[in-house]
């Protein structure tokens, strides 16, 4: 078990002792463009601090009436010698977010639900269209997409990001910006790094070791800098192993721009850290590396400590220019006139093709699903009316409309009409409704109906027994920024009303043997072993945007046959979570908030753990069904260069047939077991993976997938460089992490070979040991 007294103790010295982290790695050796430094020498030093330093929330000057209530501005320059405009920053993850009745965007399907199409083509598609609808608003840069990583289920904004796994989350993460950017606007991945949880995010210290940074916190960010070139990064709130993660040069210039050759800016999440309370914390975050300071307001400080002579001109130049260098690619600085007019229809069936495209069939016994189109439904839940089409904070949307479920089914099926009155008069009269605080929504929701105890229910209950086909209940959860979830019921579990309300209607339903299904209208993972057996399909829709209830029908009534894969696991119980007894951190100061929080299971997060460590879970990562089947042939390893050069590769190659009677889209992933000679590594670590094309029954498609070097590296902390080690790898070309019956393939790599040299950085603070923080480490 951890020892927490340990930690506590040292922890306590380091939190006290909040240092400038100082890195002996070199600064980013970047090229300027001549209309840059011309710019530069344009501008007078209070200029120049005014670019690094937004203007606050509220509308700075010159700013056209079509972008009121956006999350940040860039400041223009009007002096004498030069004009640059103003430049406009919006939210968010799953649309343009834009306080302001005035204007409705866009509400697509969140993070997780795209990650869960694993179709990066897709995923572009929806960042094209997102980033689009963003040009015609007159935005200049998008703040997305979120690309920390969901290694706990109860993580706050959790939909807000792809997957526990950082490959999936860099592809989808690169895939993204690819899309956004394709329209001439920029893109930020944010929150970089450790932003993986909300509980006090603005003071929580978190302490993780260099390779479990390495591999898993910063990987993603890695792979999407390296495909996609993202605008800009936005630093995260919280501390890294007692530095502020904005104030890390190591992370922030050694990393970011040295090793990964990152050539954007990097502006810092709004009011984070300590620029307020502290006169130089401004200072510090621009020499570390952070350009841009949001929303703004520290121009008396960043003046003050240049005054001191904490932060030369010299400082101040090099974050101008990083900034310059994407103001002069913006659409305000070449002058473009934002029509304002936005194709709502265009993007509606993207939102409806794509949501269905990631919803996840999680069981479906006796092919339960699907349910023919014009059947008699009965549909049960409050989150037929009160249907969440994301999540809220500064992830929520304004959007033009919403399809709940009871409208999206009604438009397939027959729904049971005295039942879904009910429910319309039983939401109206027990709503509860709160404010977002980020969007000027109103976030409504109810408590379950009482089965027991509602008469006029029971009676209804009977009756939709006798004259329906099958039983759809619906069931939500929200989520969002500022907090996180909890593990206790009416959240992580379903409450007492939910999972009697699931026992009541398949009791009566089946007693006429009528199937009953469970839609799961959530933001991330909830407990599904208390009611599994109850169910004989479970359909997870997570949060589909605007689209929500079509895109459940569509997948109910078989018009989609379902092709989601699960990017997160869902364990058989919380406590099974290996960081489940340290999540969300340990309070030393007893003001109630947790000051630090641990990266306790390392390198095993998620199904890295799970499959390591023998865990069962109720369903893995990677997992989801089909309405049809599929066999998985010929696997082989096509051709392997792995040598010494950074560029060389191993292809696999298999055949995916579709063997059952409808069409259908699959999607195969490449696990690999590495060797343990120097370190220790996962059971399987997902390495590549694809999605056939849409097979019609009896068709054949042969996939392939290339592993560069790069990517079947493992980090050694010993010698701070990626290292593919010498002996046999093992690879599983599966539809999911459960590689049990999946035939094995395998290589070996005579030599070890290192793959890159890096800096010495990201230490544990003074006096930490690795044994510490980690407490999950395999027997050898
Ligand atoms: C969030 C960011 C967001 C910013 C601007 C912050 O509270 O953490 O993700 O981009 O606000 O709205």
């Amino acid at each position: 078990m951890l020892n927490t007294n340990k930690y506590k103790k040292k922890l306590a010295v380091f939190i006290s002792l909040l240092v400038l982290f100082s890195s002996s790695c070199s600064a980013d050796p970047e090229t300027r463009s001549d209309t840059v430094s011309g710019y530069i020498s344009k501008l007078s030093l209070t200029d120049k601090m005014i670019i690094l330093t937004g203007p606050g929330n509220y509308k700075p000057a010159g700013v056209g009436n079509l972008v009121y209530g956006i999350a940040g501005y860039i400041n223009g320059v009007d002096n004498k010698e030069l004009k640059l405009p103003v430049v406009k920053l919006a939210d968010g993850p799953a649309g343009i977010r834009i306080n302001s009745e005035n204007y409705k965007t866009s509400s697509w399907p969140s993070a997780t639900l795209m990650a869960s199409t694993w179709d990066l083509d897709l995923i572009e598609e929806v960042g094209t269209a997102m980033g689009a609808e963003a040009k015609k608003l007159g935005i200049d840069i998008i703040l997305a997409p979120g690309m920390n990583i969901q290694r706990n289920p109860l993580i706050g904004r959790n939909f807000e990001y792809y997957s526990e796994d950082p490959l999936l989350t860099g592809k989808a993460g690169a895939a993204f910006v690819r899309g956004i950017q394709s329209n001439g606007i920029g893109a930020t991945v944010k929150h970089f790094f450790g932003n993986e949880s909300e509980t006090n995010r603005k003071f929580l210290n978190v302490i993780s070791d260099p390779r479990t940074l390495r591999e898993i916190y910063l990987r993603g960010f890695q792979i999407a800098v390296k495909e996609s070139s993202p605008w800009s990064v936005m630093s995260s709130y919280n501390f890294v192993n007692s530095v502020y993660a904005n104030q890390r040069s190591d992370a922030l210039t050694d990393i970011l721009r040295g090793e990964w050759g990152f050539e954007g800016f990097v502006m810092s999440d709004w009011y984070a850290g300590n620029v307020f309370s502290d006169q130089d914390a401004a200072a510090r975050m621009i020499k570390a590396g952070t350009d841009l300071i949001m929303p703004g307001m520290v121009l008396p400080q960043l003046s003050s400590s240049v005054e001191k002579g904490l932060l030369t001109e010299d400082d101040i130049n090099r974050s101008v220019d990083r900034i310059l260098g994407r103001i002069v690619q913006s659409p305000s600085y070449k002058d473009y006139k934002p029509s304002g007019k936005l194709s709502f229809e265009d993007n509606a069936k993207l939102i409806r093709r794509a949501g269905a495209e990631g919803m996840v069939l999680l069981k479906n016994d006796k092919s339960a699903l699907p349910i023919s189109s014009g059947s008699k439904v009965a549909l049960f839940g409050v989150a037929q009316i009160a249907t969440y089409k994301g999540g809220t904070g500064s992830g929520n949307v304004l959007s033009p409309y919403m399809v709940n479920m009871a409208d999206g089914l009604s438009s397939e099926f027959e729904l049971d009409n005295e039942l879904k009155q009910f429910y319309i008069d039983y939401f109206n009269k027990n709503k509860i409704s709160r404010k977002d605080s980020f969007v000027p929504v109103l976030i409504e929701q109810a408590d379950e109906v009482s089965v027991d105890s509602d008469a006029d229910f029971a009676f209804l209950l009977n009756n939709a027994a006798e004259s329906n086909s099958s039983a759809i209940i619906t069931i939500s959860r929200m989520a969002g920024e500022g907090g996180d979830r909890v593990a206790s019921a009416g959240d992580y579990y379903l409450s007492e009303r939910e999972l009697e309300l699931i026992k009541a209607v398949s009791s009566k339903f089946h007693s006429q043997n009528k199937k009953v299904i469970v839609v799961l209208n959530v933001d991330s993972v909830v407990d599904t072993a208390q009611w599994v057996e109850y169910a004989d399909a479970i359909l997870l829709s997570y949060f589909g945007g605007q689209e929500t209830g079509n895109q459940v029908a569509d997948i109910i009534s078989g018009k989609v046959n379902p092709s989601g894969k699960l990017a997160q696991s869902f364990p058989l119980k919380y406590e099974d979570v290996p960081n489940s007894g340290t999540f969300p951190g340990f309070d030393i100061n007893k003001d109630g908030k947790p000051d630090f929080i641990l990266n306790n299971e390392g390198i095993y997060v998620g199904y890295r753990y799970y499959s390591s460590f023998g865990q069962e879970v109720s369903f893995p990562f990677g997992f989801g069904l089909s309405y049809t089947n599929f066999s998985v042939e010929n696997p082989k390893i096509k051709t392997n260069t792995l040598s010494k050069s950074n560029d060389s590769t191993i292809v696999f190659q298999a055949d995916v047939k579709n063997t059952g009677t409808v069409s259908g889209k699959e999607v195969l992933q490449v696990y690999v077991q590495a060797p343990e000679k120097v370190l220790e590594k996962p059971f399987i670590e997902l390495k590549a993976f694809k999605k056939t094309k849409l097979l019609s029954p009896g068709e054949n498609q042969v996939l392939s997938f290339s592993i560069d070097a790069d990517e079947l590296a493992s980090f050694d902390p010993n010698r701070n460089s990626w290292i593919i080690e010498a002996g046999e790898y093992k690879v599983y070309i599966s539809n999911s992490s459960d590689v049990k019956n999946i035939q094995q393939l395998s290589f070996s790599i005579k030599k070890e070979i290192v793959v890159a040299e890096c800096s010495d950085s990201l230490a544990l603070p003074e006096g930490v040991t690795v044994s510490d923080v980690v407490n999950i480490t395999k027997k050898r």
